[in-house]
């Protein structure tokens, strides 16, 4: 048996909900994470800091972040919330919400100015006094200081930024109009001052097992070569997703194997499995035995991407909890209670139940 803990990361607020055609109001995305955050999850991707015109379903990440900070959701222990983003504009925005709700916006002392900002003359501020604040004179543009937040914990929870990228040219003009250099030269400034500000990063590495517009053979030493460069930029954890559900046994296994021979360690690696073609919790099983710990899902097998047609949900988190606990692994997670929300969520939006294990437990 598995006596192993694995972390389930919830994607189904984010990843779950982006695609879906129909508006679903702010309050039942507030109420998904509510619900989310009693099932003993560790952690959940509660939203994104997208572009609206690109990603309209996200628009109300704002208010799912400000309900989160001035109302805490109860849950059995800390919680990790993590936010997607795309650019630094994401982050500007996001750091916006974090530090103006639920508290004073500026009932913390401002940090000090970076040893390595080097953009302007001295910064008008005293070590005597903690409060001080660039004086508007000295002549530091404001657009060149590094984005900040007071910190990553809220009423004893914690925050985390996302962040994406794709293995193939295609896919990552399609899904975020750059290329794939452009991504990596977009993420240095935006990880460096996530870090800064004690926000740890995850990194996700799309279609890293098949390509809408590609195929399904995505060069393996390609996402590997990638999670290097993004581990040395600081990256916390990669996040390695098969987008399109193409992903097999075999191809699973050798892009591990590949992971491992560049030197990533599976303790940084998180598998992302769309289910679309019926794959993900065989791939989970090849995943287990080379050893990750830690796995994306979505409640009810909510889910797909809008920039990648045809795929479907994420692997249903009741179908992962249910296959996770038969192996002996612990996951926290109340099997039950997770089933009422996947059949309570699709419900709300007019789509069946997408966990099988979801619907076997709510008929039992
Ligand atoms: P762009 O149009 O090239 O952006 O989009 P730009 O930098 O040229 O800016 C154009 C305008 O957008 C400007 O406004 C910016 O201020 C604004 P204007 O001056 O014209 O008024 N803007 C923003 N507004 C709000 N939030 C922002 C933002 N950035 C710029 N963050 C961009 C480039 C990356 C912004 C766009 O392509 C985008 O938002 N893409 C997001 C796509 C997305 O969310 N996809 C789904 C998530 S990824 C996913 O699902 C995969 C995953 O699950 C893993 C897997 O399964 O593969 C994670
Ligand atoms: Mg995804």
């Amino acid at each position: 048996a598995l006596a192993d803990h694995v972390r389930i990361v919830e994607v189904g607020p984010r990843d779950g909900l982006q695609n879906e055609k129909s508006s679903i109001s702010a309050e039942t995305k507030i109420e998904l994470v509510r619900r989310l955050a009693g099932t003993g999850l560790e952690t959940i991707e509660a939203g994104s800091f997208v572009h609206p015109k690109w990603v309209p379903q996200m628009a109300a990440s704002d208010r799912i972040l400000s309900s989160i900070l001035s109302s805490p959701p109860s849950s059995p222990h800390p919680i990790t919330y993590q936010w997607l983003l795309p650019n630094v504009k994401g982050l500007d925005n996001y750091f916006k919400v974090m530090d103006n709700a639920g508290s004073a916006p500026h009932d913390y002392p401002t940090p000090p100015p970076s040893p390595t900002h080097d953009s302007g003359p001295a910064l008008n501020t005293s070590s005597s006094d903690p409060n001080a604040v660039p004086s508007s004179t000295s002549g530091v543009d404001s657009m060149a200081q590094p984005r900040q937040s007071a910190s990553n914990e809220r009423n004893g929870h914690k925050h985390e930024v996302s962040i994406f990228l794709a293995a193939t040219e295609s896919f990552s003009k399609k899904n975020t109009n750059c290329t794939i250099q452009e991504s990596l030269d977009r993420f240095a400034p935006l990880m460096a001052d996530s870090r800064k500000a004690g926000y740890p990063v995850r990194a996700y590495i799309s279609v890293a097992l098949g390509c809408p517009f590609e195929g399904p053979d995505t060069d393996p030493h390609k996402v590997a070569d990638l999670a290097v460069k993004l581990m040395e930029m600081g990256a916390d954890e990669i996040s390695v997703a098969d987008t399109t559900g193409m992903g097999t046994a075999p191809a699973t296994r050798k892009l591990l194997q590949t992971l491992r021979d560049a030197g990533v360690r599976n303790e940084d690696i998180a598998m992302h499995f769309h289910d679309t073609f019926g794959q993900a919790l065989i791939n989970t099983m090849i995943s287990l035995d080379h050893g990750i710990r830690t796995f994306d899902s979505a409640v009810g097998g909510l889910g797909g991407c809008p920039y990648s047609p045809g795929a479907t949900g994420n692997v249903a988190t009741e179908d992962l909890v249910y296959t996770l606990h038969s192996l002996g692994a612990k996951t926290g997670v109340d099997l039950e209670e997770m089933s009422r929300i996947g059949d309570w969520i699709t419900g709300e939006i007019g789509k069946g139940n997408g966990s099988s294990a979801g619907r076997a437990t709510m008929s039992r």
